[in-house]
């Protein structure tokens, strides 16, 4: 029975050529499966259309830099595939992706330790598509995936979409935390909760800026081990460490319990599309019939772009320029966080990738105050959205990959006038109801 049958309200839906005036109604609402509840939008979305305005510093985004990218080269070389292979890379394809490049796949992962035979890669539309295929072969409804506090969006976004039910692990400056990964899978044992997986990004993370200490790596797939649990190990800015560092690959520690997920996104070119992920072959198969039932294949022209930039181009050497071309906004960053930001206020000190994760003092709420970064020419992240459990309202994400070393610093000078007047208010108002300690200026 229809809702307006029960309330006896008139119903709001629209007569054919009518035209609807709510912009927000929308006639399909009771058709929807239960899976859409999960799928909402970010705050920034909403802010999109004024957080894109070219006066706002955005450090809210996690676009790369494409800039130092050969781009004559690259013209070059997509208009010869054309002219020689146009048949073939404007073609369907397997579903597997193609087996030169699956190939040199296993040479890139060769830098984290990851020996791999190329049979057990499937090439995916970026790693995002990874993680949906990942999910969708494990997930039923009700299932939980347990991920870091906080955790990628996108992936949330995948679990939610799943109906799966996220169970957040503590961080700190070494990463996961071993002992609060037992607890939480303790926990779900005695609860009779099904764990499917362990979701992690060991690597300069998204959005903590933190990365897993080497010595955690054993004992935390050892404790997966003992809980009889997956571990998923997301992995695209792995090669982007200011120094050229590397750390050993959790699949590279054990390789039947880790599916790795990689990416060109953030090494060669995101609009590309090209991902990847490494599987034991049973799962591996499950993953190429998903793959089957979501895309068909995956771009054939976009894998032949990348094939033959990785065996024409100084592709390693490409990527050092970009490790130098992010360390320069990570130092801006750094020092316009020591500079500006109001006493009370701490962030992590990322040694790789993209991100900074901020927390700030009592009595600032990050969400509410975005629209006023916004108003103020600013934008990041606030950190409720990596959380699906309501906590992050202290913390924000900021990214410097992709604005200028100025832009960021005068990003985080607007940032940080908006802080102190929240931090005003508070102080005017918080304190008088006795709420709100504030650490003295
Ligand atoms: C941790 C993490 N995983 C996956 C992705 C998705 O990347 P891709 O462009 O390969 O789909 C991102 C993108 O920002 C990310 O930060």
């Amino acid at each position: 029975m229809a809702n307006d049958e029960l309330t006896g309200h008139s119903p709001a839906k629209p007569q054919s050529g009518r035209t609807v005036l709510d912009p927000h109604f929308d006639p399909h609402l009771d058709r929807y499966a239960a899976r859409t509840a999960g799928m909402t939008a970010s705050e920034i979305r909403a802010l999109f259309a004024v957080a894109s305005r070219p006066e706002v510093v955005s450090l809210a985004g996690g676009m790369p830099n494409l800039a130092a990218l050969p781009l004559d080269t690259l013209s070059t070389q997509v208009a010869q595939i054309i002219a020689e292979d146009g048949l073939t890379a404007l073609q369907y394809a397997s579903a597997h992706g193609l087996p030169p490049l699956r190939e040199q796949i296993c040479d890139v992962m060769a830098l984290e330790g990851i020996t791999a035979h190329p049979d057990d890669v499937v090439v995916t539309v970026g790693s995002q598509m990874g993680l949906d295929l990942v999910t969708r072969l494990f997930c039923d409804p009700g299932d939980v995936v347990v991920a870091e506090g906080p955790s990628y969006v996108g992936a949330l976004g995948s679990f939610a979409s799943y109906q799966a039910q996220v169970v957040h692990v503590a961080m700190d400056e070494h990463g996961l935390v071993p002992e609060a990964l037992r607890a939480a899978l303790r926990q779900a044992r005695i609860t009779g909760r099904r764990v499917k997986f362990l979701y992690t990004i060991p690597n300069f993370h998204n959005p903590a800026g933190v990365t897993l200490a080497v010595e955690r790596r054993a004992e935390i797939l050892e404790i997966c081990r003992t809980y009889d649990v997956l571990v998923v190990e997301d992995n695209p800015y792995g090669l982007l460490g200011f120094d050229g560092q590397t750390y050993p690959a959790l699949h590279s520690l054990d390789p039947d319990n880790v599916v790795y997920l990689g990416s060109f996104s953030k090494t060669f070119a995101s609009g590309l599309r090209v991902g990847w992920v490494l599987a034991p072959p049973a799962v591996r198969e499950k993953l190429v019939l998903a793959t089957e039932s979501a895309t068909l294949c995956p771009p054939t022209l976009n894998q032949l772009i990348v094939s033959r930039y990785l065996a024409t181009h100084d592709w390693q050497s490409q990527i050092k320029t970009f490790q130098q071309n992010y360390r320069e906004r990570r130092d801006a960053m750094l020092s316009a966080l020591e500079q500006y930001l109001p006493p009370g206020c701490t962030w992590t000190k990322p040694d790789g990738g993209f991100y900074v994760w901020v927390t700030v003092p009592e009595g600032v709420d990050t969400k509410a105050m975005l629209p006023r970064a916004v108003s103020a020419q600013v934008a990041y992240a606030s950190g409720t959205g990596f959380y699906t459990d309501g906590s992050g309202s202290r913390q924000m994400r900021l990214s410097y990959c992709y604005p200028t070393p100025e832009r960021i610093r005068e990003g985080v000078r607007r940032l940080a006038a908006v802080l102190h007047s929240e931090l005003e208010l508070a102080r005017a108002f918080g304190d008088r109801f006795g709420r709100i300690q504030l650490p003295s200026r």
